[in-house]
């Protein structure tokens, strides 16, 4: 058994390849906090810049080309540059990017939403995923007057204080306490959350129906439904984070495919057409909280809700070309296809490089799972034991990244986003990268933990 870690010569290899790379991010460190934008986009020892995007490949700014799985960290089903899209985008910036005002756009962008998404009447448009969870805990909290609300562990909602508090230290990440003080964190098990809402009596529970972490961990009909029946019976609103599944999974979400209502939804990636914007969409009752309304004989108070972003008239015409195009299906399709295909492909080269890799696909996203095969207990497919896999096989996970850039493919650490414009031929030149990332690895003192002997 070989037991060296990420590999220095590997690591000496990818900081020759991408000179320019490494030029950005020597200037990055000393302008950028971080030294990146996004948690996700810092990499040791430097991450890749990229220059240009194009159907399913980017390139850098070496001018090395690589198959793209982030698409957009999921936001692009249609590809880089669909030309409805871009042409969308190009004649709306010709009128105008910014109107300071209300315009036809948005009301167009709300009647696809809601001519897509089952439970979906109204829609308020926010400016990031972030916002539209933040949002609609709020309304929750204004409809039903209640302070408590349940996340489910695992499960990822953006980056305020509620959407994440409970999973790291509170003082290091600077976590108000007073902000997190009625949040409750539970895992998806039925009769602990039966009992909760019952003791809690919360405004809400949020989750991810389509299986938390971008669909690593599971999902079925039989729960969601469960778990409407238990938030119905104790006032509770039920919130689909559907920012993940929603229009990939079926064009109407996990909701059209499980049947499952609940009272708020939201919406991001797609929704948006690939540029930035997101929405919480609900029920026509719950959703007058915006604006002052009666109900019940009951006079509400608006729920105050501003953002000098919201309903871009830019990311409003992306959205609603892609919108357009994704309502029958046709592009999910291809990009489940297209999922499968790479998943077999990856399996069987791990397999045949006896490397402890394996891959499952939730709709169209591929999980990788490190430490699987070399492990019994390794599961392959959605379960909690992924999430731990990738936090203990991180440095496995970052050696594969590493020769996955140096053979042509980028993608996420632990997992990919097909798009619909992901073509046979073009997971077929993935698979094979992956085969030469995979055999890279395995050569050498430096292989990682996931060769056997
Ligand atoms: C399920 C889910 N909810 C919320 C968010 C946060 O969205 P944003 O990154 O636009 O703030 C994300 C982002 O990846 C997500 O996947």
């Amino acid at each position: 058994m070989r037991h060296a870690t990420a590999g220095t010569a590997l690591t000496q290899e990818y900081a020759a390849r991408f000179p320019q790379s490494r030029r950005l991010h020597a200037r990055a460190v000393a302008s950028l906090a971080g030294e990146a934008a996004h948690d996700s986009w810092r990499f040791d020892p430097f991450p890749v810049y990229f220059a240009t995007c194009d159907g399913a490949r980017k390139t850098d700014v070496d001018g090395n080309t690589y198959i793209d799985f982030w698409m957009g960290h999921g936001a692009l089903l249609l590809g880089h540059h669909h030309p409805d899209v871009d042409g969308a985008v190009a004649a709306q910036l010709r009128s105008a990017s910014h109107y300071g005002g209300a315009h036809a756009l948005q009301v167009e962008w709300a009647e696809r939403i809601v001519a897509l998404v089952p439970s979906a009447e109204r829609v308020r448009f926010v400016a990031s995923g972030t916002e539209a969870t933040l949002l609609a805990l709020r309304v929750a909290r204004s409809v039903t007057k209640r302070a408590a609300v349940i996340r489910i562990d695992g499960h990822f909602h953006g980056w305020h204080d509620e959407a994440l508090a409970k999973a790291i230290p509170h003082d290091v990440a600077g976590f108000n306490p007073g902000n997190v003080e009625n949040l409750y964190v539970l895992p998806f098990d039925l009769d602990l959350l039966s009992d909760a809402v019952d003791d809690l009596r919360p405004a809400a529970i949020i989750l991810e129906p389509g299986g938390g972490s971008a669909g690593a961990l599971p999902w079925s009909t039989g729960s969601l439904a469960e778990l409407r029946r238990l938030t119905e019976r104790s006032g509770t609103l039920l919130i689909f984070d559907e920012i993940i599944s929603g229009f990939r999974y079926a064009p109407g979400g996990v909701q059209e495919l499980s049947g499952v209502m609940p009272d708020l939804t939201v919406l991001a990636k797609i929704a948006a057409g690939g540029l930035p914007g997101a929405a919480v969409a609900g029920r026509a009752d719950i959703m007058r909280v915006f604006g002052a309304g009666i109900r019940d004989g009951t006079i509400l108070s608006a729920v105050p809700h501003t953002g000098t972003f919201n309903a871009s008239a830019t990311s409003a015409a992306a959205a609603i070309a892609t919108l357009d195009k994704v309502a029958d299906g046709t592009p999910q399709a291809a990009a489940d296809r297209a999922t499968g295909r790479l998943v077999d492909g990856i399996n069987r080269c791990a397999a045949a490089h006896g490397a402890a890799v394996r891959a499952f696909r939730q709709s169209s996203i591929f999980h990788l799972v490190v430490g699987a095969a070399s492990d019994e207990r390794a599961v392959v497919g959605p379960s909690p034991e992924v999430l731990i896999s990738q936090r203990t096989h991180r440095k496995d996970y970052a050696a594969l990244r590493q020769s996955l850039l140096l053979n042509g493919v980028d993608a996420h650490l632990v997992h990919g986003w097909v798009s619909a414009v992901h073509s046979e031929p073009i997971i077929d030149a993935a698979i094979e990268a992956f085969d030469r990332a995979l055999a890279r690895l395995g050569r050498g003192a430096d292989a990682p933990n996931i060769f056997r002997s």
